[in-house]
């Protein structure tokens, strides 16, 4: 699995949700042969939350070309400086002017900043590369998981457009399809029932300095300060904090439920969802059950997911070895294990997997990262 450079103060293991607010940014020292005049020019918007850093990181990662970056974000943070690849950066306040000169621009700001400037963006010729739910079922969009469907973006390259906008998918849809797709070029999956396990991250650093400070609160017996979450977070867990809808799911449910059909083009594949918050610090598991038209043994699964790239197979029965999400924090890969016929199904047309993956990583900044690259 190959490890991000992230300095350590910024891993999100404890102890480091409050020192990621306490800026100064971090540094990114790696000189790297990346800076080139014949590149794209880059912007990173929403450079100072948790996917903006990781992006920085990732591009650095990957030795992604550039000629220059910007580094926008709100104007609580212009003035900020950021070292990366070892130039002085200082970060801009988002404007309508920002996108100038821009080829490719990497937004993490939340939905309503994407609305907002993503088409301006698009307006003064610039590529956008969105992680927000802003875009993603629009049909015009393509909705991209490089290893699942590139084909979507295929039409859309550097030079040949003058400005479009390809969506992210949602960070559980990544991980989840991560390790399902190969399953379902396989033996078509007809049905599939997910229930996550999702970490503090996933709501952004505020949550990660929260689910901290309640531990140590409820460990010293205070009453746990709950601000981002409306109930206890440490030592619980809760049903995910996204609005409930009409039909009972809650909103992240459902962008599972409608991404995997826009990103498998498969408008009758049934899936159902279940998403839940957990104390864990950073990255997402999954409980993956799958039902298939033809039939698929385990062995040939495990031998599929051992040969699928962006997926790491770790399912060692005889010592309980199954992935975790402290294992595959700050990593590229989404683990898979737990990989058992299912007994309640006649045959070998179903199938149980357990996932994990860092979902601030391939479940936003790497993934975007490498829709990136397929434009170049
Ligand atoms: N965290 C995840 O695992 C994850 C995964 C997939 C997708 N996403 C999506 O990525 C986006 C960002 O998430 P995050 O976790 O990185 O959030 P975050 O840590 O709260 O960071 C938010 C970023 O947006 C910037 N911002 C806020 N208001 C702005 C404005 N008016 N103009 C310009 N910039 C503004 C912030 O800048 P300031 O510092 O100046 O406020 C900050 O850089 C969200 O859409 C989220 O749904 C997150």
């Amino acid at each position: 699995m190959k490890a991000s450079t992230i300095p350590n103060s910024h891993r999100f293991l404890p102890g480091a949700a409050a020192a990621f607010r306490r800026l100064p940014l971090p540094t990114f020292t790696t000189v790297r042969m990346s800076l080139r005049e014949d590149a794209p020019s880059l912007a990173v918007v929403g450079v100072t939350g948790a996917v903006g850093q990781e992006f920085l990181s990732v591009l650095s990662d990957r030795s992604f070309p550039y000629r220059s970056i910007k580094m926008l974000a709100s104007k609580r943070s212009a003035g900020k400086r950021i070292t990366f690849e070892d130039q002085d950066y200082v970060v801009e306040e988002l404007t309508a002017e920002s996108f100038r000169g821009v080829d490719i621009a990497l937004f993490s700001a939340g939905g309503s900043i994407s609305k907002q400037f993503g088409p301006l963006a698009v307006e003064s010729g610039a590529i956008v590369v969105d992680n927000s739910s802003a875009f993603r079922m629009d049909q015009k969009v393509p909705l991209v998981i490089p290893e699942v469907n590139p084909e979507a973006m295929a039409h859309i390259k550097l030079g040949s457009v003058k400005g479009a906008l390809i969506a992210n998918p949602n960070c559980s849809t990544i991980i989840c399809l991560m390790a399902a797709t190969p399953l379902h070029r396989r033996a078509k999956v007809l049905r599939m029932v997910v229930s996550t396990y999702q970490a503090a991250s996933g709501a952004g650093a505020a949550a990660m300095e929260e689910l901290e400070l309640q531990t140590r609160e409820v460990l010293d017996g205070k009453q746990p300060t709950c601000k981002i979450f409306k109930q206890q977070y440490a030592f619980n867990l809760f049903s995910h904090n996204a609005p409930v809808m009409s039909n009972g799911y809650n909103e992240e449910e459902m962008k599972l439920i409608k991404e995997t059909r826009k990103i498998w083009n498969d408008m009758n594949v049934k899936v159902t969802a279940t998403c839940i918050r957990v104390p864990v610090m950073r990255a997402h598991a999954e409980s993956v059950n799958l039902q298939f038209e033809n039939p698929l043994g385990e062995d040939t699964a495990r031998d599929i997911l051992k040969n699928a790239p962006g997926v790491l197979v770790i399912d060692d029965r005889a010592a309980n070895h199954f992935p975790t999400p402290l294992e595959v924090s700050n990593k590229d890969d989404v683990a898979v294990g737990r990989i058992r016929r299912d007994v309640s199904q006649e045959g070998n047309y179903g199938l149980d997997i357990f996932v994990c993956g860092d979902q601030i990583r391939k479940g936003a900044a790497l993934n975007a990262v490498q829709i990136a690259e397929m434009l170049l």
